[in-house]
């Protein structure tokens, strides 16, 4: 509750609310007027309006004057019960996080079953049912299609998860730890170390002929020493990747950042770091797991659809 940068803002506030409650009773008490004698005219306050309406200086009805006062009265009752004069958190103890967290867990234990009953099933199996697959699908709408896209292709950065290349390796249980520890690839940049802009180039042109992309002859051969010099490390001598460090197969001609010589010089010399956010605590292990099978089957509908198939 105390979210006041010092206590100032906090007695700004009361001071501010105390006090004009306290103005509003003093001014519906001035409103009431000097009591009137029954046999006493109301006096003209001298404004007249259209040549001759004139107002005159009758009191504010009485049931009018008691319900400005039934509003300070709730308004006083209110504050002493519920949060709002400055950092006093009101004497019910009630927040509106409490209330959130109470919601929330109230929803999972009327929903949690429906994902619960499928964490003791096997993976692949899982990958196979239909009714599950749906579950998924509408997990992966609801809290992955805003980087992996709707149709979980992914764009530049953001892998294609219907490919089955993957970075962190596409067993089951590989995928699940992708989503739920989440990964972070780091490729460091490289420019310096390749002596700038020509290096980068020799190097670059050297990864596209690994996928058997067309390349300068005279650059490949230069870049293959360095190649062999700095990122055999990672991306493996035959340039085929590591699972276990997210760096990406470079022989395939699947890009995560793109395929042009431009885009793989840029990957190269100012280095890459892609970062999937981990899961786990967000959404919890029967989700994870629903969302795993899910992914899986995205690149494995060949084998579904071969079991249950003529
Ligand atoms: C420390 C390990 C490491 C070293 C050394 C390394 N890389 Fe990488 N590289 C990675 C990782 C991890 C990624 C994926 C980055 C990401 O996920 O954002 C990557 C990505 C790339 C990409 C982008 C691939 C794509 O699909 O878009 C290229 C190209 C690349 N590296 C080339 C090289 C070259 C050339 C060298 C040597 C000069 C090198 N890397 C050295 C780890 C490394
Ligand atoms: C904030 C963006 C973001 C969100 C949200 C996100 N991802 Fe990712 N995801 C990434 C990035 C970026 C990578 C690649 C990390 C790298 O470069 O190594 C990735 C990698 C992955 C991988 C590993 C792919 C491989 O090739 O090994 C899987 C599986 C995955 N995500 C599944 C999911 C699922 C399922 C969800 C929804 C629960 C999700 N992601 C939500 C950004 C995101």
């Amino acid at each position: 509750m105390a979210d006041f940068t010092n206590s100032f803002w906090n007695w700004f506030i009361i001071v501010g609310t105390v006090g004009g409650i306290i103005a509003m009773f003093w001014l519906n008490r001035w409103m009431t007027g000097p009591k009137r004698r029954a046999d006493e005219k109301a006096k003209p306050t001298g404004h007249v309006w259209d040549e001759n309406l004139q107002e005159l200086n009758n009191p504010l009805p009485r049931w009018w004057l008691n319900m400005f006062y039934v509003t300070l009265f709730f308004g006083a009752g209110y504050l002493v019960l519920y949060p709002g004069l400055g950092s006093f958190a009101g004497m019910l103890g009630w927040s509106q996080v409490d209330q959130y967290n109470r919601e929330v867990a109230a929803v999972d234990k009327q929903v949690g079953p429906m994902y619960e009953r499928y964490l003791g099933e096997p993976l692949v199996q899982l990958a196979q049912n239909r009714e599950a697959l749906k579950t998924g699908e509408r997990l992966f709408i609801t809290y992955c299609t805003g980087c992996h896209g709707s149709d979980a292709r992914g764009g530049p950065g953001y892998p294609n998860l219907r490919d089955n290349d993957w970075l962190w390796g596409g067993e089951p249980e590989q995928i699940k730890a992708s989503i739920m520890q989440g990964r972070n690839g780091v490729m460091p940049p490289w420019g310096a170390a390749l002596g700038g802009a020509e290096g980068v180039r020799q190097t670059a042109e050297y990864v596209l002929s690994l996928s058997g992309r067309r390349a300068d002859p005279a650059a490949v051969e230069a870049g293959k020493a360095k190649y062999q010099q700095i990122c055999v490390a990672c991306h493996g001598p035959e340039g085929k990747g590591n699972v276990a460090l997210g760096a990406p197969n470079l022989t395939d001609n699947v890009w995560l950042y793109g395929a042009s010589l431009k885009v793989v010089e840029e990957s190269i010399d100012k280095g890459r770091s892609g970062r999937m956010p981990a899961h786990a605590e967000f959404l919890g292990e029967a989700k994870a797991h629903l969302l795993a099978a899910y992914v899986y089957s995205l690149s494995h509908q060949a084998t579904a659809s071969a079991k249950g198939g003529p």
